[in-house]
């Protein structure tokens, strides 16, 4: 029994791009929705006035774990040596404020906003004497000019060892499966050089100087690029976006499967000819398609193949 190719079918495909095309519509808009949350103005606070905020921010945000004056408490340790880069480090990854002391410190969003968090890199490092504040927050150069090569050395003598040569992160010692280094931005980088997280070691300048610190910055932002599937460049714009972008790519692929399933089942023989009156092999065709589909489909294999139909 055969049937006409039906303009059902055809509605039915139209429908279907129409619907990831929709798709696709609803779900970026709620990615840059997402990226742009949280991107508050930074604010005009300075001087005093930031220190003053900040120490509020201590009051409501801090004291309760690490204690009056930053001394310390049972729920957390002391913050006299904390500088401006281990404040700005541990906000800017989301680490603090812990939501419970037991919980383990972990790169997420950040929690607090970007004037809060100056605020808090502004007051936290007046609880320690002066001459014992840790680092101030490291300037990055321009990292087009600095050097892979140098970096490619330096990562590999000082960072592999516990980030994996790819920097996709392996474990060291028991709780501490150190972080692959995907989601750190170039700041965030270079605060963890200079501060040493967890049990990381602190590499300070005599160690790694200034241009060493953007050469190695310079090469961990590269090696991402290099890793990231089709070269294609997800701004490093934070862990909401570019988890929604997987995302997004992640749904695309379904669709598209989900697409070419339903194509599939559609398969046909129809008494459809061509101009000089031979019968239109419709089955062949749509394998054509088919394949050409699953070339831009995302880990889609052709499938009609083992078609018992
Ligand atoms: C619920 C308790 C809790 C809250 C609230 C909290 N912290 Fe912490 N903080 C901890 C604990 C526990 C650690 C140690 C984590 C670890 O290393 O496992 C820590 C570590 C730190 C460190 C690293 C210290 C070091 O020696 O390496 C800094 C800096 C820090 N916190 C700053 C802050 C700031 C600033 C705030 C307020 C915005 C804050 N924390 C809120 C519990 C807390
Ligand atoms: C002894 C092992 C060790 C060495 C050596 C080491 N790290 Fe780390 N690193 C860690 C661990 C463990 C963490 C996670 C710490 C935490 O969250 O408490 C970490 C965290 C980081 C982070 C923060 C990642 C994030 O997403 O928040 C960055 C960036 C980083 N390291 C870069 C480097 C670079 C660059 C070097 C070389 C200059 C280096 N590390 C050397 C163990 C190490």
């Amino acid at each position: 029994m055969t049937t006409a190719v039906s303009p059902h079918r055809r509605v039915a495909r139209v429908a279907a791009l129409a619907m990831i095309a929709l798709a696709m519509v609803v779900l970026t808009n709620a990615a840059v929705a997402l990226a742009t949350q949280g991107e508050e103005p930074v604010g005009t606070l300075s001087g005093e006035a930031l220190i003053t905020a900040g120490e509020n921010l201590y009051g409501s945000q801090c004291v309760m774990c690490h204690g009056a004056n930053g001394r310390g408490g049972e729920l957390g340790p002391s913050l006299i040596g904390q500088g401006a880069a281990s404040i700005d480090f541990v906000i800017r990854t989301g680490r603090m404020p812990l939501a419970d002391a037991g919980d383990r410190p972990v790169h997420t969003e950040q929690k607090l906003t970007d004037e809060e968090r100056r605020a808090l890199v502004a007051f936290v490092p007046t609880l320690s004497p002066e001459g014992q504040r840790g680092p101030e927050i490291p300037e990055i150069n321009d990292l087009s000019s600095a050097s892979l090569t140098v970096g490619l050395e330096l990562f590999t003598s000082n960072c592999a060892a516990c980030h994996g040569p790819t920097a996709a992160g392996i474990a060291v010692g028991r709780r501490d499966v150190s972080s692959n280094l995907n989601i750190a931005d170039p700041v965030e980088i270079a605060e963890a050089i200079r501060v040493g997280p967890g049990v990381m070691p602190v590499f300070g300048e005599e160690v790694i100087d200034a241009d060493e610190l953007d050469a190695i910055v310079a090469w961990v932002v590269h090696l991402r690029e290099r890793e990231a599937p089709g070269g294609l460049a997800v701004g490093r714009s934070g862990p909401v976006s570019e988890g929604v972008v997987v995302w997004l790519l992640g749904i695309g692929g379904l669709l598209s499967i989900i697409y070419l399933l339903g194509d599939r089942s559609g398969h046909e023989h129809t008494d459809l000819v061509d101009a000089s009156g031979n019968p239109l092999d419709v089955d062949l065709l749509d394998r054509g398609i088919a394949v050409a589909d699953a070339r831009t489909g995302p880990g889609a294999t052709p499938t009609t193949e083992a078609d018992p139909t």
